[in-house]
């Protein structure tokens, strides 16, 4: 899993608009140590084996960095995202890639942050909503996929993806910030019979859990040194980097990047 992402750059990062609590129009980016940050997760992503495609990024789209919030992937169908109006510029360019690379795509009816607020673990697909998520979409998802979703809501607007939240290490093991989720999705998620690691709430707020996991290689924020260690003791790899420049945008590693790998369900597609 996650060996396949789709990754855009960072040329026309910026802070334009404020859609969510880490935004600040008067704290910009630093161009160049934004496209340093980028560079350094593509070549991490290269490094532990992955393939990394590529799509360039509007000019008109500051947010366009974010690639995981472009539409979820699955087999060869894609459900395009349903972003906030300011994010709406990028879904076309995602629906042009897609289709060039062989993938069915649909349209979201409702509101849908895509991979943002969609983690597959396995059949599982742990699926976010309350924020960025209708969650009217997650009988969309099951119906195209085959996955049986597991309906978890976040607590506030600090969380508003599902990927702020919740991490998946492999298909038997979830990190998470119970303090991210609502109580009843936190039961939820405890019942699952996964083997679950809990984060910290400064670890959290760091964006430890915006991670990508091959099941080998973890690559995460250099914020977050108790959950690296964490996945070291367990015989994981981790590779931390920098990540303050995208987190002025509001993500972190695992919003760079589309998987174009997720798991398909036996019997689905
Ligand atoms: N500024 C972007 C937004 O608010 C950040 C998206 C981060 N993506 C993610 N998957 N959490 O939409």
């Amino acid at each position: 899993m996650n060996t396949e992402l789709l990754m855009s750059d960072a040329t026309h990062f910026r802070i334009d608009y404020v859609i969510n609590p880490y935004m600040d129009t008067s704290v910009q980016p630093d161009a160049r140590a934004a496209v340093s940050e980028h560079d350094a997760i593509a070549a991490a992503h290269l490094a532990a084996g992955r393939t990394v495609h590529r799509m360039a990024s509007a000019p008109e789209c500051p947010d366009m960095v974010y690639t995981a919030n472009g539409a979820w992937v699955c087999g060869d169908r894609a459900v395009l995202g349903d972003p906030p109006a300011a994010r709406a510029a990028e879904i076309p360019y995602f629906r042009s890639w897609l289709k060039e690379n062989g993938i069915d795509v649909f349209d979201a009816p409702y509101s849908f942050s895509g991979q943002g607020d969609t983690l597959a673990c396995g059949d599982l697909l742990l699926a976010g909503y309350g924020q960025r998520t209708d969650r009217r979409m997650h009988d969309v998802l099951a119906d195209l996929t085959g996955h049986q979703v597991v309906a978890l809501r976040t607590a506030g607007e600090e969380w508003y993806d599902l990927d702020l939240a919740v991490a998946v290490i492999d298909e038997g093991t979830l990190a998470y910030y119970p303090g991210a989720l609502e109580a009843e999705s936190v039961g939820v998620l405890r019942s699952l019979g996964l083997e679950l690691i809990e984060v910290g709430t400064e670890e959290a707020r760091a964006f430890a859990l915006n991670l990508i996991s091959d099941g080998r290689t973890v690559t995460m924020t250099t914020g977050a040194p108790r959950l690296a260690a964490t996945l070291r003791e367990r015989g994981a790899t981790v590779v931390e980097l920098d990540t303050a420049q995208l987190r002025k945008g509001g993500g972190g590693v695992r919003c760079t990047a589309l998987t174009l790998d997720n798991p398909v369900p036996a019997g689905g597609r």
